[in-house]
């Protein structure tokens, strides 16, 4: 642990260009959507984060050929023999990430059996899988819970079924895609989430063959096919590294230009960003032509000068405002006049790292009230999920210990908007989700250093 800390000189306004690749959020859903194929696949622009680590080391367990493509970023999944692992081997990957549980499906249609070991991800809540089990359990799978992880058997198949999500869970929604597409039938999903990552990944099973509707409503319909083949694609950017590096730029006072960086799929980001008072440019992306050699498409963020205003927001599922975009601007909220609100309303518990905030000179309340907005599901549940913060602060560095991945990017970013030397701890964990994160911010102009 005492390795892993970055010592981190702040007071300097980031400055300059970095690149964006392949949403965290999807690659990983697609690495597995590779298992469903009776052909290989290839996957462009792969971030090198540690999640794509853990799913690469899961599909090899099971068979999965998994190599590097001539492009940087290409990864190419040939999944001819794909075969059962043992239950100590895939428990070597216990606790390290979230996608093992998405496995299911294609486990299941594959091998007529699955082992899904102890989840992991972010400590954000008790992020429970009842969803997940219970859509499984309607496509007629038995799920035997032990101590060592999830037993899943379908001896008679998978057939399609009629099921509505409790809450328009991301997780839970690409399961049921991941499981109707070769499931005897039709399937039909309500109140599912249509997050631009899951719309990427249906666009990823149709090019596979699969044959799915989404209609309004949050109602996705699927027809079970009894064969998909491999896929050629490039993944949406990572709208969430996206804003992070927006956030930063704000709450330093400085400007990055994120090449890659998709305006549709950041609207509602952007429209805050720009109510807070940041200012941003989108360069669209042109092909090469004759004589021109084409521009890389990306957003442009900085601070104007000036105060930054105050606003009330409430995070949601799309297209509302990201959870995850939440941690990051909220250190930039700290910067601005008067008393922001923020109601979390995705996790009961995404507010605890406000205290390392707070710690360094922010002033910042969280309530167990539904402040600001509509009432949620936690208001009633006691927990802390409103935040009102104060500002504008100045704040000034301290030693963090990063909790979880956005989060600690949020740490990071205090600690770069800090006045003075800070320790942040724990960082290792942001590569779960942010490729060359130190490299970027060399590239900006920070003063970071390794101890
Ligand atoms: C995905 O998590 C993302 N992770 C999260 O990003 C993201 O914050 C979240 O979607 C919301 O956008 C990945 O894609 C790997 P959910 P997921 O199922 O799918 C409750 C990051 O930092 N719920 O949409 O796990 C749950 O507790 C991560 O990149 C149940 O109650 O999120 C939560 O309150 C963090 N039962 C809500 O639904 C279930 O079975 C939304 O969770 C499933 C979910």
């Amino acid at each position: 642990m005492t390795d892993d800390v970055l010592v981190v000189h702040g007071g300097t306004p980031l400055q300059g260009r970095i690149r964006v690749r392949g949403a965290k959020n999807l690659v990983s859903k697609a690495m597995v959507a590779a298992l469903l194929g009776d052909s290989p696949s290839r996957l462009f622009d792969v971030p090198k984060i540690r999640d794509v680590e853990v799913v690469r080391g899961l599909l090899g367990l099971h068979g999965v050929k998994v190599t590097d493509g001539d492009d940087d970023g290409e990864l190419v999944f040939d999944p001819a023999n794909v075969e059962s692992a043992s239950t100590d081997q895939i428990n070597v990957h216990a606790g390290s990430s979230r996608i093992p549980i998405l496995f299911c499906g294609p486990l299941l249609h594959r091998l007529g059996h699955a082992f899904i070991p102890d989840l992991g991800g972010c400590h954000i809540g008790p992020r429970p899988i009842d969803f997940h089990l219970q859509a499984l359990r309607e496509f007629g799978a038995t799920v035997d819970k032990t101590p060592e992880g999830l037993h899943l058997s379908a001896p008679n198949g998978l057939r399609g079924t009629k099921f509505a999500l409790p809450y328009p869970s991301v997780g839970a929604t690409e399961q049921v895609l991941l499981t109707a597409v070769m499931a005897e039938g039709v399937t039909e999903l309500r109140n599912a989430a249509v997050e631009p990552e899951i719309i990427d990944l249906i666009c990823i099973l149709q090019k596979m063959g699969a044959i799915i509707k989404v209609h309004t409503d949050r109602v996705i319909e699927i027809q079970g096919v009894p064969k998909l083949h491999g896929y050629t694609h490039r993944p949406i950017p990572d709208r969430i590294e996206a804003a992070s590096w927006a956030a930063a730029a704000l709450a330093t006072r400085g400007h990055v230009e994120v090449l890659g960086a998709e305006q549709a799929d950041m609207m509602t980001f952007l429209n805050v960003f720009r109510s807070v008072g940041g200012e941003y440019e989108v360069t669209d992306a042109r092909p090469p032509k004759l004589g021109h050699p084409g521009q890389e498409g990306g957003i442009r963020f900085w601070h104007p000068g000036g105060e930054l205003n105050a606003v009330a927001l409430e995070t949601d599922v799309h297209p509302g405002f990201m959870t995850d975009w939440q941690q990051p601007l909220v250190v930039a909220l700290t910067q601005a006049r008067g008393l922001s609100i923020v109601h979390e309303t995705v996790y009961e518990q995404r507010l605890g790292y406000t205290e390392a905030l707070n710690s360094m000179g922010a002033n910042i309340q969280v309530y167990r009230d539904c402040l600001g907005g509509t009432p949620c599901r936690f208001g009633r549940r006691n927990f802390k999920h409103s935040a009102v913060i104060a500002g504008p602060s100045k704040l000034h560095a301290a030693d963090l210990v990063i909790p979880d991945l956005r989060a600690g990017f949020s740490h990071l970013i205090a600690a770069l908007a800090a006045e003075g030397t800070s320790r942040v701890y724990g960082v290792d964990l942001i590569n779960r989700g942010y490729e060359d994160f130190e490299a970027k911010l060399a590239d900006l102009g920070a003063h970071v250093e390794r101890p």
